[in-house]
């Protein structure tokens, strides 16, 4: 695997790849890679010819500087990670490289991020969008490869994409979970084995929440259900639970106008947010 620092190092080596036909896939990470990240890298091995993961923990995404400090940072392990899936290069710039100098852009999503991860976390969705622009202008991928495990971002780089006329096909990879139902994150990294157990219980009411749909249970009692059923966990503090359409977000007052809705939930755990969801198809 070959490592790149530098911007322009990178684009010569690409513009080489590009003039012999060959597709190139990019998968943007922040490190402390996972089998989470494993799926999609390896999506993009099978679907590319060039695999490109970038990893940069991008400082203007954070909204509490405690997260950014604490989010975990291992170079070695993640490059012995790459090496062994077969990723072909790993882009890997300094904060200077990719902000020589304060951004003056801003973007703005309108009722997009007015809800869930946008509500709760000021800037975060401004900070992922100039990141995630930088990264395809930069590498200008065939193919970019993201999670499901965060829909609303997804839909915001959707809505980027299109509004930009941005040449890329982008990918919606499944969520990887361990066996107990914890979807897998880099920040599952900071709870202790019982804070981990505790978690487990997010997909839990997530799936409790989708059969109470199927029963056309209300929302705002599903709501009320979801709240008690986590309550029995004193480590566990909900932040929101959410019933919104999957590809416009919008929350779902009621069970009738339900084609494709996403159940999304965000909740601590000890110190520790984590967020998840499932869609949930009638
Ligand atoms: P990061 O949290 O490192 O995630 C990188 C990609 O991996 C994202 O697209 C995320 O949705 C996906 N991912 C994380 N956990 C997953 C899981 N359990 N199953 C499947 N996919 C999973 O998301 C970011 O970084 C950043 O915001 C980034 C897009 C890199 C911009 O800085």
């Amino acid at each position: 695997m070959e490592v790149f620092k530098e911007i322009n190092a990178l684009r010569q080596a690409l513009n080489h790849s590009r003039s012999k036909s060959l597709k190139i896939g990019l998968v943007p990470t922040m490190g402390a890679l996972h089998e989470g990240h494993a799926s999609l890298i390896n999506q993009s091995i099978n679907e590319t010819d060039i695999t490109v993961c970038s990893l940069f923990v991008n400082p203007i995404q954070f909204n509490n500087p405690d997260d950014l400090n604490t989010y975990p940072r291992d170079l070695e392990r993640d490059i012995d990670f790459l090496e062994k899936l077969g990723c072909h290069i790993l882009f890997h710039p300094s904060t200077a490289e990719m902000y020589p100098q304060p951004s003056v852009v801003k973007f703005s999503f309108g009722s997009l991020e007015q809800s869930m991860e946008g509500a709760f976390r000021e800037g975060h969705f401004g900070g992922v969008a100039l990141v995630v622009s930088k990264l395809l202008n930069i590498v200008k991928p065939d193919k970019a490869y993201f999670g499901q495990k965060d829909l609303q971002q997804y839909i915001i780089i959707q809505k980027i994409v299109q509004d930009l006329n941005i040449d890329v096909d982008l990918v919606c990879a499944p969520i990887i979970r361990e066996e107990s139902g914890l979807a897998i994150s880099s920040r599952n990294e900071r709870l202790t084995q019982p804070q981990r157990d505790v978690a487990a219980n997010l997909y839990k009411a997530l799936q409790l929440g989708r059969e109470l749909l199927m029963n056309n249970h209300d929302i705002s009692s599903i709501k009320q259900e979801i709240s008690h059923f986590l309550a029995q966990w004193p480590d566990i503090c909900l932040e929101y639970f959410e019933v919104v359409s999957q590809s416009t977000l919008e929350k779902i007052d009621n069970t009738k106008s339900m084609d494709d809705v996403a159940l999304c939930i965000a909740a601590y755990v000890g110190s520790v947010r984590l967020i998840d969801n499932i869609i949930y198809q009638k």
